[in-house]
């Protein structure tokens, strides 16, 4: 049997097997969603944001793209934070990055990558912006690890820009913005413990979007 082929046999296993647990799981899940984290991550076949963190259907709103980004002009990761935060009222917003991303990887390398180059100029933006950090780490390795750290932190920032996020936060203290490494050599996350509330207060004076003022 070809993978392809698996897939839907797997399904099938899938579903007998949920229905064992509970007869109307389906049926729940049918009714509506109530998810709780909006998790924004990268494409990359190996992170498996569901799998990796036990999270089951109907608890997370996910977005994947290459290197987990929050361009600041792109409307479909804009469309999904609109709508987790409006809509679904989702208490987490994660962006998670990766170490051994291959989006970063390539951002590093001096290449003209066609069509992916304005996709992959917003990490070399985080690049410049942390340069002399970054340019001091003479190691390579730890220089990508970093650069992968650093990206997670810039797009959370992307999302702490917009005014859905400003308006909700000010005025409920959620949705709560949380930075993630996934490291695939241990299989473990790691958190990177984003102040958010400190981001927003350096920041609220260049993006100030009229919302309520943090003291
Ligand atoms: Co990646």
């Amino acid at each position: 049997m070809t993978l392809y082929e698996q897939v839907f046999e797997n399904n099938k296993k899938w579903v007998a097997e949920k229905k064992k647990t509970d007869e109307k799981f389906f049926e729940h899940l049918a009714q509506g969603q109530n998810p709780e984290f909006l998790y924004i991550g990268c494409s990359d076949s190996r992170v498996s944001a569901e799998e990796m963190t036990g999270i089951k259907p109907g608890q997370m709103f996910v977005h994947r793209n290459v290197a987990n980004l929050v361009p600041n002009n792109d409307n479909s990761s804009a469309s999904v934070i609109q709508y987790a935060i409006a809509h679904l009222n989702v208490q987490h917003i994660v962006v998670c990055g990766h170490y051994q991303c291959g989006g970063i990887k390539a951002a590093m390398q001096p290449a003209d990558l066609g069509f992916l180059n304005p996709w992959l100029r917003n990490i070399r933006d985080v690049y410049r912006l942390h340069k002399t950090e970054l340019n001091a780490i003479t190691d390579e390795a730890k220089r990508y690890d970093r650069l992968v750290e650093l990206n997670v932190e810039e797009q959370c920032v992307n999302v702490i820009k917009m005014a859905v996020w400003q308006r909700s936060y000010l005025q409920n203290k959620t949705p709560e913005i949380h930075g993630w490494i996934f490291d695939m050599q241990t299989g473990l996350l790691k958190d990177l413990k984003i102040d958010f509330n400190k981001i927003l207060k350096n920041i609220q004076e260049i993006y100030d979007l009229g919302t309520d003022k943090i003291s």
